[in-house]
């Protein structure tokens, strides 16, 4: 076969498919090869251009006027008609938000919403998240054994990235169902009749986040995220605008719990399956911020991200032509020896973990990255003080098929309530 700038396309580059198992399991392992030998390739399966190396990738991110992030929430396979007619019925209109609005419409936007960003705004959360942390371990204490995402990592980012937007905690079972649809919809590739059902929880998300905006619209003197917007989208119309408003209400309430639950869920793992790392942060509980961050470098929980070429341009020696879509493997760019010593070791002293590209980089760079950091370092805190002796069991990690977003489905832990601090030590 021939990529569009009519270059063969090698025998790996034909046969890689991100849905096939070793990239579901470990995404900058699939790549190796791509690393080594062809950073830059076509792959036909896809119809995307993959980078898959640190310096090329953060070209990349460097320049949003040659690489567009308009393509950022793309449906990644496109959908069926079925499926369409089912998003038409619900008139689902999602379109800009931040992360896929090009210039100079982003920055203006960008720069009106910054306030609930700053440090001492997000410091106001903390005891929030500490208190949800502590009531979920409350409840599992005593028990010896847990499903970790079952029991919290999900559902205490989605309340702190609730109360953090002021929307109502309503309902968060259902509003889980439609976040696993929509990441399903727009980076998954469901199958004819899942496309189907997945159009559905897309489709009620879609009705659900223009009646919470609606009701929040009608009593604009409330807290969060989601009212600095409304009320700039008064003061502002053309800068905040009202498509932005519903498209961004949907997509944040993903955006701000999906991540930071299935990072949480990565760095638990990768801590855990290394217990004298974990016996030295239950040691040196100072050492917990580093180690999140290593854990988003070495297991991030977005692993992929997306640009078009608004031009003929050239990436690591590759002609990409005008309208290439490109997916940056960022999981591959952290585990990218010409940036990382020995990237496949999880060092919690490492001193450049911080370049990772989890939360990507340049002017679209994650706005709540703090907000994610924050609530994974309460985790480790409220874990290592309480359950020092926490195991990891053996167990098969699943993964939601899907090009960007990573972390096991399930995560089960187990330890010994009779050696619990708290109970020898009340
Ligand atoms: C953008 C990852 C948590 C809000 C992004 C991007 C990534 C990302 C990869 C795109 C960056 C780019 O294009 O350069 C993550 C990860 C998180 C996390 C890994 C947790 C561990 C959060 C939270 C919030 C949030 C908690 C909200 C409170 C945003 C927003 C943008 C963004 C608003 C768009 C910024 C822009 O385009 O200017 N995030 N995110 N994220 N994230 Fe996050």
């Amino acid at each position: 076969p021939m990529a569009p700038n009519g270059c063969p396309v090698s025998a790996q580059a034909a046969a890689f498919d991100p849905f096939d198992s070793p990239y579901q399991l470990d995404p900058a392992e699939a790549l190796r090869w791509s690393r080594e030998q062809e950073p830059v390739f076509y792959s036909p399966r896809l119809g995307y251009w993959v980078v898959s190396r640190y310096a090329d990738i953060k070209t990349i991110f460097r320049d949003n006027l040659t690489f567009s992030p308009s393509i950022a929430l793309e449906k990644i396979t496109p959908a069926s008609r079925k499926a369409q007619a089912v998003l038409e019925r619900y008139d689902y209109g999602m379109n800009r938000t931040l992360v896929n609005e090009d210039e100079p419409a982003h920055m203006a936007r960008r720069r009106e919403l910054l306030e609930a960003f700053t440090p001492e705004a997000l410091e106001a959360h903390a005891p929030m998240v500490r208190r949800l942390v502590r009531e979920k371990l409350d409840a599992i204490v005593e028990r010896g054994r847990a499903d970790l995402v079952a029991e919290m990592f999900w559902e205490v980012p989605l309340t702190v990235a609730l109360h953090f937007l002021g929307v109502p905690e309503e309902d968060m079972e259902q509003l889980r169902r439609f976040s696993v649809a929509h990441t399903l919809n727009t980076w998954g590739r469901p199958s004819p009749e899942q496309q189907v059902e997945v159009a559905e929880g897309v489709g009620k998300f879609w009705q659900y986040s223009g009646q919470v905006l609606k009701k929040m619209q009608e009593q604009p003197h409330g807290h969060g995220w989601m009212y600095d917007m409304i009320e700039k989208n008064r003061q502002k119309p053309d800068v905040v605008t009202d498509n932005y408003l519903h498209s961004m209400m949907m997509a944040i309430i993903v955006a701000a719990h999906e991540t930071t639950a299935l990072a949480t869920a990565n760095a638990f793992r990768q801590l855990l399956s290394r217990p004298a790392v974990w016996a030295e942060l239950c040691a040196n509980p100072e050492l917990i911020p580093a180690a999140a961050e290593e854990c988003l470098r070495h297991s991030g929980s977005v692993v992929a991200w997306r640009r078009i070429a608004t031009r003929e341009v050239e990436v690591g020696g590759v002609t990409i032509p005008e309208g290439g879509k490109i997916l940056m493997v960022t999981a591959s760019a952290n585990h990218d020896p010409a940036h990382f010593e020995n990237p496949d070791e999880l060092d919690i002293y490492r001193d450049n973990a911080v370049d990772h590209l989890t939360f990507g980089y340049g002017s679209h760079q994650c706005m709540g990255k703090n907000l994610g950091r924050m609530e994974m370092r309460i985790f480790l805190e409220e874990f290592t003080r309480r359950l020092p002796h926490l195991e990891l069991e053996e167990q098969e990690f699943t993964f939601l098929p899907n090009t960007s977003f990573r972390g096991p489905e399930a995560l089960w832990v187990r330890w010994d309530p009779a050696q619990n601090p708290e109970r020898r030590d009340p």
